[in-house]
């Protein structure tokens, strides 16, 4: 059965605007960035580390269309809290930024209604203006960071420098066309998605935006009960799920015991083109193995028929133009 509810409250002040970045905690962060910028098409947007003074966590920020994503690891030994997150969750979203207006009120709300505040309000600042910031606990180890940056013109936050470096590879693959975060999803152990709803709507206000029950979503073997919620607008959605009877576990059971709790089970990114998108992110290796081949091809043949003259090439034209033709074989064999 599939419920809409469209009844929803309005603050009296400040506003949720949109998913403003999300940030994992991994063990690499440098690699996990570079995954994501070689196979889904981000770009390096930022990076705070030991060359800008951050002596105890490294981060790297990248971005697609509305997309940030932010990939940060501990530097020393002995970081309890990024160590025991990852030993217990491996690498996973720690926190899930919101884009808001006056942060402090929404903050003191919150407080108001029973949530457990992180981090209170506090400001960042350097040279391109000011970012009023404030963390706020959900459901399992996840945290909502609240983002209020209104006129801060710098690449991410106070205190983030240019990437060091850029893969001089990623100009060359094809835009992943992804444009902003749809929506993000967090899944629950049993019995526990309408209290984790309910920490939504009554902490940050937000409505249930659609559900639906485990007669609706189900295949043969495993099944599920999801209930969205949005902000006021309806430009942040967060489904939240818990696992349903079926003849087999439900896949939400299987990501609650591999992730160790509840927690970030996928973001879901919005495109205007998805088969484009899905090709081009299916395929940039190719694209880019196409690239240099058919430059090294080109090279090959003007070497070998540009000056008939020339002995030696002439001399071995012959067989090198066999290996040309039984290297386009292999290749359309195993990659077309
Ligand atoms: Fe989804």
């Amino acid at each position: 059965m599939i419920f809409v509810i469209s009844f929803c409250l309005q603050h009296e002040q400040g506003r949720f605007l949109c998913f403003d970045h999300l940030t994992f905690w991994v063990g690499n962060a440098k690699q996990a960035a570079s995954y994501y910028c070689n196979k889904l098409g981000f770009e390096p947007v930022a990076y705070q580390g030991l060359e800008t003074g951050s002596r105890e966590v490294v981060s790297h920020v990248v971005k697609q269309g509305k997309i940030i994503y932010v990939f940060s690891s501990a530097l020393n030994p002995g970081n309890k809290e990024m160590g025991d997150h990852l030993v217990k969750h491996g690498d996973g979203v720690k926190d899930i930024a919101f884009t808001v207006e006056d942060c402090d009120f929404l903050v003191q709300k919150a407080r108001a209604r029973g949530a457990v505040i992180i981090k209170e309000p506090y400001t960042l600042e350097d040279k391109y203006g000011k970012v009023r910031l404030a963390v706020l606990q959900t459901y399992g180890d996840t945290t909502h960071t609240f983002v209020e940056r209104t006129g801060y013109s710098g690449l991410f936050l106070p205190g983030f420098h240019p990437p060091l470096f850029k893969d001089p590879l990623l100009d060359k693959l094809p835009s992943g066309n992804l444009d902003f975060i749809d929506h993000v999803v967090g899944n629950q152990p049993d019995d526990e998605m309408v209290s984790a709803v309910e920490w939504y709507q009554r902490n940050l206000l937000f409505h249930r935006f659609w559900s639906v029950d485990d007669k609706q979503l189900q295949t043969e073997f495993s099944a599920l009960r999801s209930i969205v919620v949005a902000n006021y607008e309806e430009t942040v959605k967060m489904p939240i799920n818990e696992p349903a009877m079926g003849k087999r576990k439900s896949q939400i059971q299987e990501y609650v015991e591999y992730y160790g709790g509840p927690g970030v089970q996928h973001i879901a990114m919005n495109t205007s083109d998805i088969i484009t998108t899905v090709w081009q992110l299916k395929h940039p290796a190719y694209l880019c193995n196409r690239l240099s081949y058919n430059s090294s091809l080109t090279v090959m043949l003007i070497t070998l028929f540009a000056d008939p003259n020339t002995q030696s090439t002439y001399t071995y034209g012959f067989p090198y133009f066999f290996m040309c033709c039984m290297f386009v074989f292999w290749f359309c064999f195993f990659y077309i």
